[in-house]
């Protein structure tokens, strides 16, 4: 190679637009698979914060927009704005969207309080055919009824269960299938991942109301994960296998591991290392389809305000830049 020529080489190569390596989204797209975040409309109005999703995300949830005290500030009357948007750029990016969450028991409106009974039935029934109904087609998942076990395994004493009783759950799935038949309707709950009591109660009840003909096609893990807490990898692989055999799909659909407060390097190494090793268990199971994080940027992260031990749970840090625990996350997707 003659001197001139070599330095065309070398020019050309220094020239050659570095290839950025892939970023979630595709890497999940070839897995087949959805990966992505919960999200506030306020937040995509940020360069920096849609371009993250766009880039690393195939699904997003609302993280509160969708919630019924957040929606209904008087009975029959919806403020949609919010949600509306969060959509809108869903559709925009070609994005999926998990429906987050029609009945709960907080974030509330006051008003359901004042209900009797029969009223409380109805009102749940009419909005979840408001919500499913106006999102038909385009919300393709919902969590139907969310946290409905108390922590010990029983029924959670909720508005829902002590005005109407455990069929309130039945119920609801059944109005949602009927708003809308293509929609896979999820149960989700938390501290439900590996085994214990409250685990073995959702697995009974969903095989119970799967058995009954309920319309329930998923359930979500949401896998909210203290770093100083770990889940036995052994106990979350017989978890999904035994759920997976109930034929339901799987969304890991809330998932951040909490850093103990202060959140130094080592922590950070080992946060990333748990969420490779729950991300590569998750995803040895054929019926885990989505991976939803809790949330993009440890700025906006809901850990602090409600666990203020903890910090720095989520895969970007608070100036949005990727943490080890993120390139760990696309190491498991690559
Ligand atoms: O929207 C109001 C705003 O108008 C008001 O000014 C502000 C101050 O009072 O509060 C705002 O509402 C807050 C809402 O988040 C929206 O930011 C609520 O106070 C606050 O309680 C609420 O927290 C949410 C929490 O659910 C409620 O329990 C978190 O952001 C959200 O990340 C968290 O998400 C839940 C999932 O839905 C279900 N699984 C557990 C998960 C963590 O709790």
């Amino acid at each position: 190679m003659t001197v001139v020529t070599f330095f065309e080489w070398l020019r050309g190569l220094l020239r050659r637009p570095a290839t950025a390596p892939l970023g979630l989204r595709q890497l999940a797209i070839r897995r087949g698979i959805d990966v992505g975040f919960a999200v506030e409309d306020h937040l995509l109005r940020q360069s920096v914060f849609a371009n993250a999703i766009r880039r690393d995300a195939t699904i997003i949830t609302a993280e509160n927009a969708m919630k019924m005290g957040e929606l209904v500030k008087a009975r029959g009357t919806y403020d949609f704005t919010r949600a509306d948007a969060i959509v809108a750029f869903a559709r925009q990016h070609a994005l999926a969207v998990r429906g987050h969450t029609l009945v709960w028991h907080l974030q509330q409106p006051a008003w359901l309080q004042a209900l009797s009974p029969s009223e409380l039935r109805q009102a749940m029934r009419d909005h979840i055919a408001t919500m499913v109904g106006r999102y038909r087609g385009v919300v393709k998942y919902w969590d139907v009824v969310n946290e409905a076990l108390s922590d010990s395994g029983g029924m959670r004493d909720s508005l829902w269960f002590t005005a109407l009783g455990k069929t309130y759950i039945a119920d609801a799935f059944r109005a949602a299938h009927a708003a809308d038949p293509e929609a896979l309707l999820f149960y989700n709950d938390y501290q439900v991942e590996g085994l214990g009591a409250k685990a073995d109660a959702m697995y009974a009840m969903l095989k119970e109301l799967r058995a009954e003909g309920v319309p329930i096609h998923g359930v979500g893990l949401q896998m909210h994960l203290p770093l100083d807490e770990p889940l036995a990898m052994s106990d979350l692989r017989t978890n999904l296998r035994r759920l997976a055999a109930l034929g339901l799909v799987i969304h890991i659909t809330e998932m951040d591991v909490w850093v103990p407060l202060p959140a130094t390097q080592e922590k950070l190494q080992a946060q990333a290392a748990y969420y490779e090793a729950v991300l590569r268990t998750c995803l040895a199971e054929p019926a885990v389809k989505a991976i939803v994080f809790w949330g993009v940027s440890d700025a906006h992260s809901w850990i602090p305000g409600f666990f203020p031990k903890y910090t720095a749970a989520l895969l970007y840090d608070e100036a949005m830049r990727p943490k080890v625990a993120y390139e760990r996350v696309r190491s498991v997707l690559t």
